[in-house]
């Protein structure tokens, strides 16, 4: 085993260098070579294909002060860049698409392919039990990063089991067309409902023409209170929260009665060094609202059924969901920073190397 892992070179690996006090720059994070892991007894070796980036990536990193701040950062100085919240419970949840290279543990042999891993690096020894085997014979290798990974998962599973939009109400969705929001918005259209989206620039467009949205507001060109008003003339009944701060206060303003917030993230707050406090809590009362967070793992029990729908709907034509590809590892770090502002279509994946399939 040794051997071979020699054999491989090195491990392209990005480590955080800074604690950024807002959005965070090139200079917070360093692409070094480390050397290939050897996995242990039980583990398995993997080179990473696709990484997946999201938001709340931002909220791992160090902060600026001794004690955590609103972005709770959890990494150190000088520790490998997180793919998400750890540690890793359920391989569904976790952030890469790889090779198995070589296996210490009976369930996965050279030439597998697997869904782990936590960090942005490119060799990966994991336990096997944090792996998922998957069948690119079944479902393209992209796909499973993509349109069955974790961010149409997310939006599914708030969509399920707090916001349960109903034929003919008025469901607003924030970052409309981002990896959650774009399948957020098209799974309302789906069970009946009337889609307004938020979005910034061209990409309000993208949510209309490619999307399906019924309208979609663009947040950067006018007010958002006003906007809401002429998109929802008669009152919201589901707001599907990606943002927090402005655009969550507005959506709440104008919910009806017994109107659902879903608050999935709040990605507005993610580079604010103070937390938002929120909006009054006394029309909760007069208007039965439910304001309801949810986190993704709460829910892996359904994500078997959550894949079986969401092919059927791909291969119905009645969802639409594109990925916005970087090439390298290296490029991850301004990917993140373009994420943060706002740059990306759909949900951002890094090539990090070849797809054999
Ligand atoms: N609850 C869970 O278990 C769970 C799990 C994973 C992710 N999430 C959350 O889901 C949300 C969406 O994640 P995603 O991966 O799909 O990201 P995304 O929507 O693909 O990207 C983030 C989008 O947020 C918008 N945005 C950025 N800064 C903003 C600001 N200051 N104000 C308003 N909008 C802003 C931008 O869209 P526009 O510029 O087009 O508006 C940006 O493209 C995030 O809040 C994330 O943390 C929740």
């Amino acid at each position: 085993m040794a051997m071979l892992v020699n054999q491989l070179g090195a491990n392209l690996t990005v480590r955080v260098v800074g604690a950024p006090h807002d959005l965070p720059a090139l200079s917070d994070f360093e692409v070094v070579e480390l050397p290939v892991p050897e996995p242990a007894e039980g583990e398995v070796l993997f080179r990473s294909i696709y990484m997946g980036l999201e938001p709340s990536m931002r909220r791992r990193m160090p902060t600026p002060v001794a004690s955590p701040g609103p972005s709770g950062g959890r990494v150190e100085i000088g520790d490998v860049m997180p793919v998400g919240q750890l540690p890793l419970s359920d391989p569904i949840f976790a952030g890469h698409v790889g090779e198995v290279i070589a296996s210490r543990h009976p369930d996965f042999a050279p030439g597998d392919f697997v869904k782990g891993g936590t960090s942005w690096r490119t060799y990966h020894a994991e336990p096997g039990r944090l792996l998922l085997k998957l069948d690119p014979r079944q479902t393209p290798l992209r796909q499973e990063m993509g349109v069955l990974g974790q961010s149409p998962f997310v939006a599914y599973c708030g969509m399920e089991t707090i916001g349960q939009p109903k034929p003919g109400e008025t469901v607003v969705v924030s970052a409309a067309a981002g990896a959650v929001g774009s399948v957020a918005g098209q799974l309302a259209r789906i069970a009946g409902a009337r889609v307004v989206g938020v979005a910034s620039g061209a990409k309000a467009r993208y949510v209309v023409d490619e999307l399906g949205f019924d309208a979609c507001i663009d947040r950067t060109a006018e007010a958002i209170g006003p906007a809401l008003d002429r998109e929802c003339p008669d009152g919201i009944d589901l707001y599907f929260d990606n943002v927090g701060g402005e655009i969550q206060r507005a959506a709440y303003d104008r919910l009806n009665n017994f109107g659902r917030l879903v608050v999935c993230g709040m990605v507005s707050e993610y580079n604010a060094p103070e937390p938002d406090h929120g909006p009054p809590l006394r029309p909760l009362l007069r208007k039965r609202l439910r304001i309801e967070g949810f986190v993704v793992w709460d829910h892996a029990a359904l994500y078997p059924e959550f894949r079986r729908r969401m092919k059927a709907w791909m291969g119905e034509g009645r969802m639409v969901y594109r990925d916005d590809l970087i090439d390298g590892l290296a490029s991850a770090p301004a990917a993140l920073i373009a994420l943060l502002g706002g740059k990306n279509v759909g949900k951002m994946v890094v090539q990090v190397g070849e797809d054999p399939t």
